[in-house]
């Protein structure tokens, strides 16, 4: 396990820039994930990471060691690709024995490394099955077998689930931080699937569109405390509301234009958080409670119109319509241990939140 730093890396495909003095640190022995949407150049990160695309200018460091010019093979990085890249004429075991006997270590260390690295990735039940006879899951633990038995500092993962259903995703994903938990390899893992990331990640780094850095954090840093609308917005649901910081009575406000002034609360000034200055008002529909009748001992209050219920399953969400005709998302968890008044299409409710899980974000 290494530290891998890239320093100011600037890429181009046929004139586009794709990455613009891009540097990022993924800490060594640590589940990284990179999240972006489609086309922001993750692939492009990971590549560059593994050697197989050149950045025009920058460096890429492994530990101590500049690897910027090193050729992949010297690199002690593995990737596991989305689409397995398997040897389809050859059995589990010699997928996985591969790049061991082109190393010409001797038989019967390949054959201890193989089964053990099987038995990790739960496949030693079929280590004499032809690959064309493997389940998509099954091939996809090949290939992270494969990956691994060279026991490289660095595990690339470039989207390895998304060919999967979202059972065994779930499943693979448990497996995958099980993995990487006994190998303590760095794990670099990208995706365009916020729930993957938030489930595997130690730390994540959130790419915009433009292939930007927007945040990196723990999962649970990003999601309470987003530091843009993008990540905001890209990282679960959250509601956004136009306004302006100003002080009322001594509290902390946002004043929203048509809809009033709602308490705030700044657990870390920042500079630009100045009286007056425009601002963001989120709130996530899970912390916005909803009923038909007014409740005292919260910060906030708005009113609305119930537009659509969505049943979830586990949640029912809300569609609720403010006078300014903004659409308020409301999250309830479904349970039987506060039973109150059924709310439906087309009722007047209030909308309830406390100001503690206000995120104020820079306009
Ligand atoms: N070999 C290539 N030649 C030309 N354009 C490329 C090449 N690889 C990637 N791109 C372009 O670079 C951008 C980023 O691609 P990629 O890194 O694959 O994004 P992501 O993995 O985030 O979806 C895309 O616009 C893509 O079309
Ligand atoms: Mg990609």
């Amino acid at each position: 396990m290494k530290t891998i730093y890239l320093k100011d890396i600037n890429k181009s495909f046929e004139g586009d820039i794709i990455l613009e003095k891009f540097s990022l640190t993924v800490p060594e022995g640590k589940f990284f994930a990179l999240l972006g949407p489609s086309g922001c150049g993750k692939t492009t990160v990971l590549r560059i990471i593994g050697g197989f695309e050149q950045p025009e200018s920058g460096t890429v460091m492994l530990g101590d060691e500049d690897i910027t010019h090193v050729p992949i093979y010297k690199r002690r990085v593995s990737t596991v690709f989305q689409n397995y890249a398997l040897f389809p004429h050859m059995n589990v075991f010699d997928n996985v024995a591969y790049s061991l006997h082109i190393k010409n270590v001797d038989k019967e260390t390949v054959r201890q490394r193989v089964v053990k690295i099987l038995k990790a990735v739960h496949l030693e039940a079929h280590m004499h099955k032809p690959i064309q006879q493997l389940s998509g899951g099954q091939q996809q633990r090949v290939a992270i077998a494969r990956a691994i038995i060279t026991e490289p500092e660095v595990l690339l993962l470039d989207e390895p689930l998304a060919a999967l259903d979202v059972k065994l995703r779930e499943q693979m994903l448990i497996e995958l931080m099980d993995l990487q938990e006994t190998l303590k390899t760095t794990f670099v893992y990208v995706t365009h699937d916020q729930v993957e990331a938030l489930t595997v990640a130690d730390q994540l780094a959130i790419l915009n569109a433009d292939g930007k850095i927007e945040q990196i954090g723990t999962p649970q840093q990003i999601y309470e405390f987003p530091a843009s609308a993008f990540v905001a917005t890209f990282v679960g649901k959250m509601n956004i509301f136009r306004g302006v910081l100003k002080t009322v009575n001594q509290d902390v406000c946002v004043d929203v234009p048509g809809l009033g002034v709602f308490k705030v609360y700044i657990s870390a000034r920042q500079d630009w958080m100045q009286e007056g200055c425009e601002i963001l008002m989120a709130v996530r529909p899970e912390k916005v409670w909803i009923g038909k009748k007014r409740e005292e001992h919260f910060s906030n209050m708005m009113i609305g119109k119930v537009e659509a219920i969505v049943y979830h399953g586990h949640a029912t969400q809300y569609n609720v319509r403010l006078k300014n005709d903004v659409i308020v998302q409301v999250f309830e968890q479904n349970e039987e241990h506060f039973p109150k008044e059924k709310i439906d299409y087309d009722d007047e409710v209030y909308l309830h939140w406390q100001k503690e899980n206000v995120v104020l974000l820079e306009r």
